[in-house]
Parts: C-alpha cells; sequence; structure tokens
C-alpha cells in the first residue's frame, strides 16, 4: 500500500512539470534502412545489408548537446532490444555468438551477417544504437524479418507466352521460389549437366537446336532443392523447305 504525503505529491508533480518544461529537441531523425523481408534456406549465409543516420546531437533549454554512439545491437523477437534482452550481437560485449557477425560500424553502417542460419532464426531481427547521454538511445522497430525454410520449391518460368517460337529468337527462363532468394546462388542444369549461369534468370538465345533440352534450377548451397524439368523443343524443319527451326517451348508436368 502506497502512503502519499503532502510533500511527495508536491516533489512529484515538479518533476512532471520540470519534464515537460525541459523537452528534448533533436535537429534530426532517426533512421535505419532495413532490408526487405529475407528468406533463407537452412544451413546458408544471410547478409542483413543497413545503413542507419543516429541522432547526432539533442537541443534542451536551447542548448545543443552532441552525441556520440558508443554501442550497437541486434536483437531478434524483441521490441527495443533493451536491456537485459539477449541480443544476438553487442558491440560492448566479448561472448557475441560467432554465428552473427557484425560487418557494420559505429557510423552508419548496421550490416548483420548470419552463417549457418537455423531454424530459430526465423524471427525478425532490429538494430538497436546507444550513445553517450540516454537521449540518444534509439531502436527503429520495424526490424528485419527473416524465414528460414528447410527446402525451397522451385519453379522455372518462361519470359513468353507463346507455346512456338522460331529458331534465333531469345529466351528467359526464370528460376523463382516462394521464397525471394535474392542473396541465394542458383545452379541451372540442362539434361542434368550444370551450366555456368549462376543468376535466377536464365538468358537463352539466339536459340539454336543445341538449347534443346530438360532444364532445372536449384540452390547452390542445398543440392536438394531441384525444380521440376522445363522442356525446350526445338523441332528441326525439313531440309527442302525454307523454314527455321521451331521452337516448341512446353511446361512437363
Ligand atoms: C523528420 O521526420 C519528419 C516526419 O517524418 C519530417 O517532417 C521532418 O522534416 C524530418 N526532419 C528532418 C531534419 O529530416
Ligand atoms: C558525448 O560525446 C560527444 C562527442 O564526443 C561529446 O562532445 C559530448 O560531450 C558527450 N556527451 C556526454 C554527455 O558525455
Ligand atoms: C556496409 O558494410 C558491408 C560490409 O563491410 C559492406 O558490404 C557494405 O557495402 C557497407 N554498406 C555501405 C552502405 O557502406
Ligand atoms: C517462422 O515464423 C513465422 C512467423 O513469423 C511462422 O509463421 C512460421 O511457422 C515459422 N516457421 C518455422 C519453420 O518455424
Ligand atoms: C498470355 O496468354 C494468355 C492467353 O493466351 C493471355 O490471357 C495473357 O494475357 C497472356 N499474358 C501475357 C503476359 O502476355
Ligand atoms: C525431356 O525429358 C523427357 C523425359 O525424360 C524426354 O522424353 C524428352 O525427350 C526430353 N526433352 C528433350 C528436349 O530432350
Amino acid at each position: 500500500m502506497l502512503l502519499w504525503d503532502r510533500g511527495m505529491l508536491w516533489g512529484f508533480l515538479l518533476l512532471l512539470s520540470g519534464a515537460v518544461g525541459q523537452r528534448v529537441i533533436f535537429p534530426g531523425n532517426v533512421t535505419v534502412n532495413y532490408p526487405g523481408p529475407v528468406c533463407a534456406v537452412k544451413g546458408s549465409t544471410v547478409t542483413l545489408h543497413c545503413t542507419f543516420t543516429p541522432h547526432k546531437s539533442f537541443i534542451k533549454d536551447g542548448r545543443e548537446y552532441p552525441l556520440r554512439i558508443i554501442k550497437v545491437v541486434w536483437c531478434k523477437n524483441h521490441e527495443i532490444c533493451q536491456g537485459s534482452t539477449p541480443s544476438v550481437y553487442d558491440s560492448e560485449s566479448d561472448t557475441n555468438n560467432p554465428r552473427y557477425q557484425y560487418l557494420g560500424d559505429k557510423k552508419g553502417n548496421c550490416t548483420l551477417q548470419i552463417r549457418d542460419i537455423r531454424r530459430e532464426d526465423n524471427a525478425t531481427f532490429r538494430f538497436r544504437m546507444e550513445t553517450n547521454h540516454s537521449a540518444g538511445h534509439h531502436t527503429v522497430t520495424s526490424g528485419v524479418k527473416v524465414t528460414v525454410i528447410d527446402d525451397p520449391q522451385m519453379t522455372i518460368i518462361s519470359s513468353r507466352n507463346q507455346s512456338l517460337i522460331r529458331e534465333g529468337q531469345t529466351e528467359t527462363l526464370l528460376c523463382i521460389s516462394s521464397c525471394s532468394f535474392h542473396q541465394l546462388e542458383v545452379t541451372w542444369f540442362r539434361d542434368d549437366h550444370a551450366l555456368s549461369e549462376s543468376g535466377p534468370a536464365l538468358q537463352l538465345g539466339p536459340l539454336t537446336a543445341e538449347d534443346s533440352g530438360n532444364y532445372t534450377c536449384g540452390l547452390k548451397t542445398n543440392s536438394k532443392t531441384r525444380s521440376r524439368p522445363y522442356e525446350l523443343r526445338l523441332e528441326a524443319a525439313e531440309e527442302g523447305i525454307k523454314l527455321n527451326y521451331l521452337t516448341t517451348v512446353r511446361l512437363v508436368l
């Protein structure tokens, strides 16, 4: 039970009015540019590219006080990353988990790299900065959502919408997944032979008979992931008739 005497109450009210009178103003805004949602395959390495602008000073009673960042923190699944919250990285700690490597600094780069992604990394990661005055502490709560999956389903889609194409034309095959994997490398195969291309888009053309075959794609880091085959068929025209090769593109289901 709390007993308030007159003096305590007045003291409390004075404290309140004092706090209101000495409002702290910041000349600039804190920003953290988190990457968009990231999808990560178990066992892979993911780099969360991130930049920030901290509070450089604050103004109180008409005076400007400079601020300096003294600590940066990344945590997961906590709104503020504060106090006793377990962090995945704390610049002032020497017992950080080596799976989480801070590639950033205390000035404007908050890039975090996560190696050997595990199921427990299926979480929202947030960055917190602390300055040499508590007025400048800040966490931008939006964070980065990391979704961890074991074996993503890969699919090949074609840039073309017609089943018949001619020799000499071009064709782009896209390797897509329910998970966006912009940071993962794709391996392409034609009839189970690996191709040298490693981007999610495979540019073919000008098409010749040699391009025909069954195409599949998968993730470089996980040989178990493989799309269904996509058949690119070029049908040779008869010699006498001066027709180009006809290319039939169809998805083999
Ligand atoms: C801070 O953000 C507010 C609203 O988002 C904007 O109106 C203001 O101009 C920004 N201030 C600076 C210094 O960028
Ligand atoms: C914080 O750091 C800035 C820059 O080094 C310095 O000018 C300022 O006096 C420091 N503030 C406090 C409260 O220590
Ligand atoms: C932040 O640091 C990472 C790792 O050193 C680097 O790859 C990235 O380019 C840097 N970003 C910026 C905006 O400087
Ligand atoms: C990952 O987290 C999301 C919510 O953010 C949840 O719906 C999903 O089931 C989780 N996946 C795993 C494998 O834990
Ligand atoms: C593909 O073809 C279908 C039917 O032939 C048509 O409805 C659709 O709009 C076409 N899409 C594109 C991207 O051309
Ligand atoms: C693709 O594979 C199927 C089934 O193995 C085969 O019948 C077909 O001839 C192949 N297509 C091409 C263009 O090699």
